[in-house]
């Protein structure tokens, strides 16, 4: 019983914009405005390049190596099985964290439309996108094609009907907590990118995946990189960054200078486009933990393929009761700094595993910048970041070398 490759450059493109565009840009960026004020469109372009030089290692890396479970194997096969295991690790860390940021991102605009609580209703998403994924990557893939398509009509909305009533008065000041603000924004807005390189991670259910996935990742941080920086123009120009900082919902505050009917639309889009961050983020936690048992870094349990849908079954299970869980009862602004530790951290050991291809298809530099700039950002984490990840990474390297002794 083998994967099926089922995926289209469509599909494949539409799964990438599904995993970037999420709570990020409906939730976080209430938070880094905070940090950075107006200068958040600041932070968004720094983010923005950092992700792009990574994703070009990505995609480099996906032409050579197109193998299920992404940065896991390519760390695997290119620098050693054990950082391959602490790629894979950082990146599960990441992605639980991230379905829990989401979800809760979920229910908190649910409850502007029905009063129902959060900590109930986030659970409830995860396990609801863990019937979809266990149904198989093709319907997967078609649910959230709809998704997208839906949520980029309605951030379009948004900004056609907002960017004429920004006010420039707005952006000003600028920088009201000067260049560090910009990169404390810059390191939190990150979040908005991760899940760059979603499709890296399913490379096996692609086809043709090593001429489809170098153009999927980049197509997808285009077009995510251009909603952000519009919506975010569009929300500070509305509302003022106070006005974003102080609001759980930022873009339907925001939309709500508007009228009331745009922050109902609003509300809706970050319905479906969190439902799609979801969706792809389980589907990736399966996908990763299946490649991670295939070599034996985790029990042979999650290996099983179903007989008929082809979907690693267990892995669907465990990650979608595993996110449910903690959606219960982690708070919002720590999950995200957690997530970021993560993927940054992923990220770095992803651009470095770039620099041992031998005949790279990039100048080195680009991933030489990589490397150094997602390093560069962890710095501007906030601590309780550093210590439940470094927590975290020190429990997975423990987790290693009893597995290998056992
Ligand atoms: N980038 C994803 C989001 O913004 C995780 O929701």
């Amino acid at each position: 019983m083998e994967l099926k490759k089922t995926l289209g450059l469509f599909d494949a493109t539409a799964i990438g914009i599904g995993t970037i565009i999420g709570a990020g840009i409906f939730v976080v960026t209430g938070i880094a405005a905070g940090l950075a004020g107006p200068a958040l469109l600041l932070s968004l372009l720094i983010g923005a390049c950092i992700s792009a030089l990574t994703a070009l290692s990505f995609a480099e890396l996906a032409t050579f190596i197109p193998k299920e479970g992404g940065g896991y194997e390519f760390a695997h096969e290119l620098i050693s099985p054990f950082a391959g295991f602490i790629a894979g690790w950082l990146w599960l860390l990441s992605n639980v964290v991230v379905g829990v940021v989401v979800s809760i991102g979920f229910a908190s605009y649910l409850a502007l439309f029905i009063p129902l609580p959060v900590r109930v209703v986030a659970p409830l998403a995860c396990l609801a996108v863990m019937l979809v994924n266990y149904l198989g990557a093709r319907e997967s893939s078609l649910v959230n094609n709809a998704l997208v398509t839906v949520k980029l009509i309605i951030l379009a909305f948004f900004i056609i009907s907002g960017i004429g009533a920004v006010k420039p008065e707005n952006f000003s000041p600028f920088m009201p907590n000067g260049a560090t603000g910009v990169m404390q924004g810059a390191a939190l807005i990150f979040f908005a990118y991760t899940g760059l390189a979603r499709i890296t991670i399913i490379a096996e259910e692609v086809k043709e995946p090593g001429k489809t996935i170098p153009r999927a990742i980049i197509l997808s941080l285009l077009v995510s990189t251009a909603v952000y920086l519009l919506v975010s123009f569009t929300a500070v120009g509305l509302a003022g960054y106070r006005e974003l900082a102080g609001s759980g919902s930022p873009l339907a505050s925001a939309a709500l200078f508007e009228s009331k009917n745009a922050a109902a639309l609003i509300t809706a889009g970050a319905l479906v486009a969190t439902l799609s961050v979801l969706l792809t983020t389980l589907l990736g936690l399966s996908r990763v933990s299946f490649a991670m048992a295939r070599n034996n870094d985790l029990p042979g349990f999650f290996v099983k393929l179903h007989p008929e849908r082809a979907v690693p079954y267990n892995a669907v299970l465990v990650s979608g009761f595993a996110m449910a869980a903690f959606a219960a009862f982690t708070d919002l602004p720590r999950a995200a700094a957690i997530t970021n530790f993560a993927s940054l951290l992923y990220y770095a050991i992803v651009n470095y595993s770039a620099l041992k291809l031998e005949k790279p298809a990039y100048p080195r530099i680009i991933s030489v910048l990589g490397l150094v700039t997602c390093v560069m950002l962890l710095f501007f984490l906030a601590r309780e970041a550093w210590v439940t990840g470094g927590a975290v990474l020190l429990a997975g390297m423990l987790y290693y070398h009893l597995r290998r002794r056992w």
